[in-house]
């Protein structure tokens, strides 16, 4: 009989060992697929009702849990208790407005005569239809709320699901799915095939049982799934570089407040992070003698004090972000704050003087970096924003809404935000990454839409 392998997990913040996971073999992997493929079918015809249900005992039992998951998703990515317990709260409401909201799917009909030359004998009718096999792969960042934003709307939809947790976050994921099993799931419908990416990933993503990929991740990973999976419906969400375009200061402490809670929300390590900010040069002193202060005021330490900054999630990102910060002050990026460190927790930085030769001004650290980019003109703003590699989010803050407005349908992302940081919730908001940030679109409906397809029945009348 074969021998099972195991990853043993560690704290980031602490290196306690907090526990295993099975590596899945390809043997492992394929039994799940097989599984995964002929338990589908009866569930796809069990009423929307079932599953809503399923979905909200489901919910009931993460609220129950809510202060044990938390404690673990806290401890094994290093976030701030308070946020974790949040993730968790997140999530329930994410899974209760998945079940209500499938219910509300209707399809359409159509008339034959619509189209010329057409006949009233003709007609259709479209549902929504499941995939089947859904491979869900989340990242470190969000393991329980990323997870369930893939798994709740793909079982509503009448599929089942494997799902490929983050090594780092993978004990939460299988908290998560404990919560699910406990409600009552039919066996075998969501699996979890734990293993590295680096070892699993190729092989997962071209399984011959995958009827649809959502992952979210990085840039690289996603791209090199696109490449591998062939021709299934996926859906990425990817990497970001969102930009602050900073107009006036007529709301200081909101503005201060946003930028710093953007930036350095969970050290950074959020997809929708403001990571560069693009501030009209006659305004640029005001502001960074705004947001220096500000920069001592962020906590930092340990996830059980609900700190701000916390350790990153391990020393190879801390040492990616210290590269970005090392290489902006040889090219004479003025330090405003932090650039210190100790392993693999970096202390808030404000870079200020920051320009596009510089590779932060570009590539997205996620950790706790902000860079300054003075600018000569809202166009130039506008123009740095749209080089990016990245179209995820950016924000404009300013007093004059009808400049705002000319700006918002200039910029290369998926959402402009007003006055507010970048971010990706309440979770029914349409949520879409462009260029390198993302493929499709994620949000409570977008997503049930995404996991299944309109399939037609045309009758014929005599
Ligand atoms: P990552 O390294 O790309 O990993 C994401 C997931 O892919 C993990 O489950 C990882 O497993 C798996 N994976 C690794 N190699 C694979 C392969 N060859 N084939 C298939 N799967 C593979 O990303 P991360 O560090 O966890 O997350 C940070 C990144 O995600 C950032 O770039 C962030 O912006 C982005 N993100 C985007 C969004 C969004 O909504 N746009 C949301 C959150 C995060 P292992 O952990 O085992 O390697
Ligand atoms: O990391 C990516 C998450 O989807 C961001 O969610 O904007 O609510 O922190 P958030």
């Amino acid at each position: 009989m074969e021998t099972q392998d195991f990853i043993t997990l560690y704290a980031p913040a602490t290196n306690d060992e907090l526990g295993t996971i099975p590596a899945c073999s390809q043997a492992q992997i394929d039994e799940m697929m097989a599984q995964a493929t002929s338990v589908w079918p009866e569930w796809s015809q069990t009423t929307l009702e079932t599953r809503s249900q399923l979905l909200k005992r489901w919910s009931a039992n993460l609220r129950r849990d809510a202060e044990n998951i938390a404690h673990l998703l806290s401890q094994e990515i290093a976030k701030a208790y308070a946020d974790s317990y949040k993730e968790v709260i997140r999530t329930a409401d994410l899974i209760d407005y998945v079940a209500d909201d499938a219910l509300r799917m209707n399809g359409e009909a159509y008339r034959g005569d619509q189209f010329p030359g057409g006949s009233r004998k003709k007609m259709a009718f479209s549902h929504f239809a499941p995939l089947g096999v859904v491979l869900a792969i989340s990242p470190f960042n969000y393991p329980v709320n990323l997870a369930a934003a893939k798994i709740a709307p793909a079982l509503m939809m009448g599929n089942s699901v494997i799902f490929k947790p983050a090594t780092q976050g993978a004990l939460s994921g299988v908290a998560l799915v404990a919560a699910l099993v406990e409600a009552g799931m039919p066996e075998n419908l969501v699996q979890i095939a734990t293993g590295r990416g680096s070892v699993i990933g190729d092989y997962i993503v071209q399984h011959s049982a995958v009827n649809m990929i959502s992952f979210t991740g990085s840039v690289g990973i996603g791209r090199r799934i696109s490449q591998l999976a062939g021709m299934i419906p996926q859906v990425h969400e990817l990497g970001g570089k969102d930009a602050a375009i900073i107009l006036d200061l007529d709301q200081p402490q909101r503005l201060v407040s946003e930028l710093i809670s953007g930036a350095f929300g969970y050290s950074g390590q959020r997809c929708t992070a403001i990571k560069r900010i693009f501030v009209l040069e006659p305004i640029a002193d005001q502001l960074a003698a705004l947001l220096t202060p500000a920069m001592a005021e962020i906590t930092t330490g340990m996830p059980e004090t609900n700190a701000m900054v916390t350790p990153l999630i391990d020393n190879g990102s801390a040492d990616f972000v210290q590269g970005l910060i090392d290489d902006a002050i040889e090219k004479g990026a003025h330090v405003l704050f932090g650039n210190e460190r100790q392993a693999n927790f970096l202390a808030p930085t404000l870079l200020d003087h920051v320009t596009p030769d510089m590779r932060v001004a570009w590539e997205e650290p996620f950790g706790p970096v902000l860079p300054i980019i003075r600018v000569q003109s809202v166009e130039e703003a506008i123009r740095l924003n749209n080089e990016s590699e990245f179209g995820l989010q950016a924000s404009i803050f300013g007093s004059n809404i009808e400049d705002i407005f000319a700006i918002a349908p200039r910029l290369q992302v998926g959402t402009v935000n007003i006055n507010g940081r970048s971010e990706r919730g309440p979770d029914h908001f349409p949520f879409a990454g462009i260029k390198n940030s993302g493929m499709g679109t994620q949000g409570v409906r977008r997503s049930l839409e995404s996991m299944s397809r309109q399939q037609m029945t045309v009758l014929n009348l005599k």
